[in-house]
């Protein structure tokens, strides 16, 4: 089945719950592609988890159309989110529009994802009008992270609650297809996910979603030296890595890889060629 937003707006509707992940290459995107899950998103976070970043800001346009392109290469049935980077979209609604235009035609993905509420209401408008679907994002938004003094959660006592509130309204009327929930209280965010008709996706913001969202690396446990308390780690695959990695480096050290079994035997050159 080919996940579109008619997919998150049905299953909304139905009270099923969405499934979205990051994937920033073609070999993970593959593999999530064959688990079914309805939505990638191909994550500005790559600038932390692929590029050694400390934050997500350095990101540029051209680091999100190629790691974009990788995915959207190995996508059939799910749909691709492309984030717009830090810079892309906050200037101005022109370059918005643009800069989502640049994702669409050039890494070819199906919709993307932008950070903030009211004051990015006019860029999702825009967009939405030039065809291009919006999933919105707020709560704690990591391109802001300067001005919130850290990665905190978002939305805490009662003015930044209805200031939340509001926000999701906003987007919703704005035209975004869906909205990201980051670091919310989980009563707030079972309160938005209630009173939007969009469905809301979770990361740190408790059961009460439409959806969730994490980062792959860190719900497989790839993230060896941290992990967020919302990202639960489904396994272990980081040391399962480095053990393979060491089994092979041992292999080679002590002459039991390769063997016969990995060799070309049979094309083998001639012991006259050899000879020679
Ligand atoms: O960049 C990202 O991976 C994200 C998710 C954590 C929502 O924005
Ligand atoms: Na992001």
């Amino acid at each position: 089945m080919k996940n579109t937003v008619s997919t998150f707006l049905s299953m909304k509707q139905n009270g099923e719950r969405l499934t979205e992940i990051t994937s920033y290459d073609y070999t993970t995107a593959k593999l999530v592609e064959k688990a079914g899950i309805n939505a990638i998103l191909v994550g500005d976070s790559l600038g932390m988890t692929m590029m050694g970043y400390d934050t997500t800001l350095p990101v540029t346009m051209e680091d999100m159309i190629h790691h974009s392109a990788c995915v959207v290469r190995a996508c059939e049935n799910t749909m691709v989110i492309m984030d717009m980077p830090f810079m892309s979209y906050q200037a101005s609604v022109s370059e918005a529009v643009r800069n989502a235009g640049r994702l669409m035609k050039e890494a070819r993905g199906h919709a993307v994802k932008l950070e903030g509420g009211a004051a990015v209401a006019e860029q999702i408008r825009a967009i939405t009008d030039a065809g291009i679907p919006v999933q919105a994002h707020i709560g704690m938004t990591p391109q802001s992270v300067n001005v919130f003094g850290g990665f905190k959660v978002q939305g805490k006592g009662e003015d930044a609650a209805k200031r939340l509130l509001e926000d999701a309204f906003t987007v919703q009327e704005a035209g975004a297809f869906s909205v990201v929930l980051e670091c919310v209280p989980p009563k707030l965010a079972a309160l938005i996910s209630k009173k939007l008709t969009i469905p809301t996706i979770g990361i740190g913001a408790g059961a009460g979603c439409d959806g969730q969202v994490l980062v792959y690396q860190d719900m497989l446990g790839m993230n060896m030296d941290f992990t967020p308390k919302f990202a639960k780690q489904f396994d272990n695959i980081g040391e399962r890595m480095v053990d393979a990695f060491r089994a092979y480096m041992n292999e080679v050290q002590n002459g039991t890889f390769p063997t016969e079994k990995q060799s070309f035997v049979k094309s083998d050159c001639s012991d006259e060629y050899l000879a020679k």
